[in-house]
């Protein structure tokens, strides 16, 4: 049988516990603080999912540090996400080894090591961009592959979100303050907690042939208050690889959320959606001629919250079964993200457009101010 532990016993770890428990996974879930586990036992998980699940083992982090399972997924605070793979792949080295987004904080401490590390133990690590796995993605895809748009002529993406309904997940938190999403540097803010929207531009533009991100001139809005520091809005403007310019906007302030995409090609549109009503994600296009006349298709495909992970774990059981699959998901593609925050962040701080090279590595030598 297969055998998981997640890291962390938060909100996330729950999800993830609850979605390898369907796949009949046997499954270890730890926690640094006793009264996380508690939390789980006791609170999160049955006001879920409707009841404890007996056959997820709680335990103590430390104490199964050295275990050696099939797959390991962390899913604690950003700033821990590093160290806890570093030793994770030191001391017990997993088939798969999956780090919650963003992958790490935007100084992007230890990004080297880990691609050393996870190379040498032979791990497959992978970042959890979930979007990049669900129905409606895939749908989007099929479509763009079977109906041309024509020439893709621009990208946007947002994920503009209140973070009231993180803390509404998350009672035990008063505020930002309280916690990583109240410092950008430690992987918060709207450009680290809402990086599925650079994320899943950086999807579809590679995609639909524009390769990666080259360039990004970014304005951020910064609140400094009870000692914290985050970005509550996030605007980027990019350039890719083969010139393609887009827009992402990611914010903690919009109310009701919307997580979309759209690429406009020069016969038609296609966008993406998570929530376009609160219980389905959705994919429509529209084919048009020259006078921008035509129809437009629209697929709504029902989902619950526990659909946003499904696709994670079905991959991870793929990975499992051949850690040299093409993922979506790499260790490549999280760290491709993290070096377009740590651009935005650059940007928005000197005013200037920052360029990436993806030549120099995973550290903030690859980024370079333009002045
Ligand atoms: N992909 C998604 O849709 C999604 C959804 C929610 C959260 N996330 C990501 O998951 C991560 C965690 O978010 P969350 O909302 O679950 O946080 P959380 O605060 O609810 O839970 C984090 C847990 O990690 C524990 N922890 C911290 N350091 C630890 C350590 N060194 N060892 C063991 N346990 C430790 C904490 O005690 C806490 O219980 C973040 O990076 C977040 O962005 C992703």
């Amino acid at each position: 049988m297969t055998r998981v532990k997640i890291v962390g016993a938060g909100s996330v770890g729950n999800h993830l516990a609850h979605a390898c428990r369907e796949q009949g996974w046997s499954v270890t879930l730890c926690d640094r603080d006793p009264e996380a586990l508690r939390r789980t036992r006791e609170e999160i998980h049955p006001e879920r999912y409707g009841s404890w699940d007996d056959a997820i083992q709680l335990a103590d982090a430390d104490e199964v540090a050295h275990e050696v399972f099939d797959a390991v997924l962390i899913g604690t605070p950003p700033d821990s996400h590093v160290p806890l793979a570093l030793e994770q792949l030191h001391r017990a080295p997993p088939r798969v080894l999956f780090i919650e987004k963003p992958l790490c904080t935007p100084d992007l401490a230890g990004c080297e090591e880990l691609v050393r590390s996870a190379e040498a133990r032979g791990s497959f690590v992978g970042v959890g961009f979930n979007h990049r796995l669900t129905e409606n993605t895939r749908l989007a895809m099929r479509w763009l592959s079977d109906n041309p748009i024509g020439r893709v002529l621009t990208l946007r993406a947002m994920t503009r979100e209140h973070w009231g309904g993180i803390f509404a997940a998350h009672p035990w938190l008063a505020g930002p303050k309280d916690s990583y999403l109240g410092e950008t540097a430690r992987g918060g803010g709207a450009i680290g907690e809402h990086c599925h929207a650079i994320n899943i531009w950086q999807y579809f533009a590679r995609a639909v042939g524009a390769g990666r991100i080259q360039e990004v001139s970014a304005m951020l809005d910064w609140v400094e208050e009870d000692g914290v520091r985050y970005d509550r809005i996030a605007q980027l403007s990019v350039r890719s690889e083969t010139g393609l310019v887009g827009t992402v906007v990611q914010d903690v302030v919009t109310r009701p959320a919307r997580k979309w995409l759209r690429v406009e090609g020069s016969q038609g549109f296609l966008e993406w959606e998570v929530g376009a009503d609160p219980s389905h994600d959705a994919v429509r296009t529209r084919l048009t001629g020259s006078d921008g006349a035509g129809q437009t298709l629209e697929t709504r495909i029902p989902k619950t919250r526990p659909d946003d992970f499904r696709g994670e774990i079905l991959h991870i059981a793929a990975l499992l079964q051949d850690t040299r699959l093409d993922s979506p998901v790499s260790l490549e593609r999280g760290l491709e993200t993290m070096l377009v925050i740590a651009a935005a962040i650059r940007s928005s701080e000197e005013g200037r457009m920052v360029r990436i090279d993806y030549t120099r590595g995973a550290s903030l030598g690859a980024l370079s101010t333009v002045a």
